[in-house]
């Protein structure tokens, strides 16, 4: 006694289901697709005599920034952040940080180009294209793909210190410490890194390999390189 029937419990749930539904619709709430497993690596223009090896995946590239967005938060919490980015590498790690970062952020682009690129004997940085507004009295956040002579941000920083922004703090995603040539350094860093030839996530060679979801190391085959010379 008292036991509900089978059917009558198959009944029971059936209800139980529908009044469910109405409540999520009334609620103006959407049943969420599943969602598709993340692929690692994006296929992206391998040519022939190259080859990837992922550094860091997409997932963890993900998590990090995360990460960075809530420190850079926990140091500014009331500020408007303007985010400066440094063409071209940086593009997804600054569009992917500022939906992270939450509250009020604007942001602008830079763009340099080095000579002698990799040499001590160099280090001459040229303006290509300069910030859109000021910064004076903002608060600056450096977008930087990756660091590595650092003579890219030691103009930059020089430049943006005369302009008198409220505060001026960099992030880089990846930092090669081994290959530092002048005393700079990134206030938040995503990843330090060994002295490898990194693509993927912004970062090029020869332009390719900017649309790798995934940090990557670029291997090039000797063999093809001798076939074709
Ligand atoms: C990369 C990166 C930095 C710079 C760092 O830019 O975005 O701006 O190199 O190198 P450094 O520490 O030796 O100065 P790159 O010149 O590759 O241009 P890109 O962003 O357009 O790819």
């Amino acid at each position: 006694m008292g036991k509900l029937t089978h059917r009558f419990k198959e009944k029971f749930a059936e209800k139980r289901t529908k009044f469910s539904s109405t409540i999520l619709s009334m609620r103006g709430a959407k049943r969420v697709p599943k969602q598709p497993k993340s692929r690692s690596v994006v296929r992206a223009g391998l040519r022939s005599g190259e080859s990837v090896r992922v550094l860091i995946p997409h997932a963890r590239v993900s998590a990090r920034l995360r990460q960075l967005a809530r420190e850079i938060r926990r140091d500014f919490p009331k500020d408007r952040l303007h985010l400066i980015g440094v063409l071209k590498g940086c593009v997804f790690f600054l569009a992917d940080l500022a939906r992270e970062l939450g509250g009020e952020v604007s942001f602008d682009f830079m763009a340099v180009s080095s000579y002698g690129k990799g040499t001590a004997s160099t280090g001459e940085v040229k303006l290509i294209k300069d910030l859109d507004v000021s910064i004076e009295g903002k608060t600056i956040i450096v977008v930087e793909d990756i660091l590595d002579t650092g003579l890219t941000l030691k103009y930059l920083l020089r430049l943006f210190e005369q302009r008198k922004p409220k505060d001026l703090r960099v992030v880089v995603l990846l930092d090669k410490v081994d290959r530092r040539i002048v005393d700079v350094r990134a206030d938040y860093i995503g990843f330090t890194i060994p002295n490898e030839f990194v693509v993927g996530y912004g970062l090029d060679f020869d332009e390719r390999y900017r649309n790798l979801g995934d940090v990557c190391v670029l291997q090039f085959d000797s063999r093809a390189t001798e076939k074709s010379e």
